[in-house]
């Protein structure tokens, strides 16, 4: 069976990984905001996926798809007649399925057209009720979701193998503005890697991702969070103890060299902020978010005080990769992805007077791909 596997453009290679480390997984293949990849069956593993947007099963695909509206009936009856036995289980009385449509190229239909003509014809197919989807939202929750990629041409059609997207965590209910997007913090943990024992600190921690997602991936090292506004430490505690993770927060302003000195014992051990071993950090940008406190204004006094190595996403407005450089960091890598129609510089780095920090094992050589396959520059 073809599985694809859809991300956040810019950590593709990230989530080529994963999939090529966690999964008996054959012909992994790499393109912008996809990966694809073969499977011997549907395996609960996919599910466990932490760095993938969502993960569908390939059905099938037609070809000559027209760009006029005229062209829509057409691509209907063909997507109904697609072989969709082997991904879709057997009718349910009740279940409902809603079709979510990406188009590339142009037309004169939009999503949402397709969508209603694709549900129309696979409700008696899929033995479901259609939800159909307006530019004013869903019309309820569904059980199964079809999603279609429209490309020139082609469209592919394939089946979500869960009721909810992989990025939608449970345990991530309290959040405030500018929280990270889960697979993108996921993603950014595996670049650290950090070492049984090891301490991680997020010092700019918001509602908790980046340090909740660290603790899921690396349960053996010692992360901590802490952020200026108490109300995000509060999302943060609350988030941690949901998804099941002892992480210590504390609120503590960024750019105080000793930031947690304040904080109670029992909230966050104040050496681990001091002297993280790891820094994974998503700092404010000024847009959703203000830097407050002693780095209103800029970042560079928190740069100069980082402890070990960065691992960090920013906004590319910010430009944190030259910032980095002037003050004498080393860099291992520099990237950028592009999230909710912004460019972000992604950077894994380490402070004057550090070894030169390198991407674990496994990841370099699917960057490498990605590059050569032009997915990421
Ligand atoms: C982009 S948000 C981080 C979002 C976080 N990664 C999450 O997933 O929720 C930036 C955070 O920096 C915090 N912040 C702003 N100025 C700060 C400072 N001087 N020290 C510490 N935190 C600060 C804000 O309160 C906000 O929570």
């Amino acid at each position: 069976m073809i599985f694809i596997a859809r991300a956040v453009h810019g950590i593709e290679w990230v989530c080529a990984e994963e999939i090529a480390r966690t999964l008996p997984a054959g012909d992994v293949r790499l393109a912008r905001r996809e990966v694809t990849f073969r499977l011997p069956s549907v395996d609960d593993r996919l599910h466990a996926l932490r760095t993938v947007d969502d993960v569908f099963v390939r059905v099938g695909e037609v070809g000559d798809v027209g760009t006029t509206k005229d062209a829509l009936p057409v691509l209907a009856r063909r997507l109904a007649a697609l072989d969709w036995s082997a991904a879709a289980p057997g009718a349910v009385p009740g279940r409902r399925f809603d079709v979510v449509a990406s188009i590339e190229g142009r037309r004169t239909y939009n999503r949402y057209a397709v969508e209603a003509a694709a549900g129309a014809a696979l409700a008696p197919v899929l033995g479901a009720t259609f939800v159909a989807r307006t530019d004013a939202g869903s019309a309820g929750e569904s059980d199964l979701t079809v999603r279609l990629f429209l490309r020139g041409p082609v469209a592919v059609a394939a089946l979500r193998l869960a009721a909810r997207p992989l990025h939608r965590r449970a345990y991530k209910q309290d959040t405030g503005p500018g929280t990270l997007h889960p697979p993108l913090a996921a993603a950014l943990a595996r670049l650290t890697a950090p070492a049984g024992g090891e301490r991680v600190l997020d010092p700019f921690s918001g509602d908790g991702t980046l340090a909740i997602e660290a603790t899921l991936a690396y349960p053996d090292a010692r992360v901590t969070g802490t952020d200026i506004d108490p109300a995000r430490v509060a999302n943060a505690r609350a988030n941690a103890q949901r998804a099941g993770v002892a992480v210590e927060f504390a609120v503590a302003d960024a750019g105080e060299a000793d930031a947690g000195r304040d904080a109670r014992p029992d909230d966050v051990r104040a050496a681990d902020v001091r002297a993280a071993d790891v820094v994974l950090t998503n700092p404010p940008w000024n847009l959703a978010v203000d830097a407050a406190g002693t780095l209103a204004g800029s970042l560079d006094r928190f740069w100069r005080t980082v402890p070990g190595r960065l691992c960090a996403v920013t906004d590319a407005d910010l430009a944190v990769p030259e910032a980095l450089r002037r003050q004498g960091f080393t860099t291992a890598l520099t990237t950028r992805v592009r999230l909710a129609g912004r460019v972000s510089d992604v950077v894994l780095a380490a402070p004057p007077g550090h070894p030169a920090p390198a991407l674990p094992p496994g990841l370099a050589t699917w960057r490498e791909q990605a590059v050569r396959a032009g997915v990421v520059l």
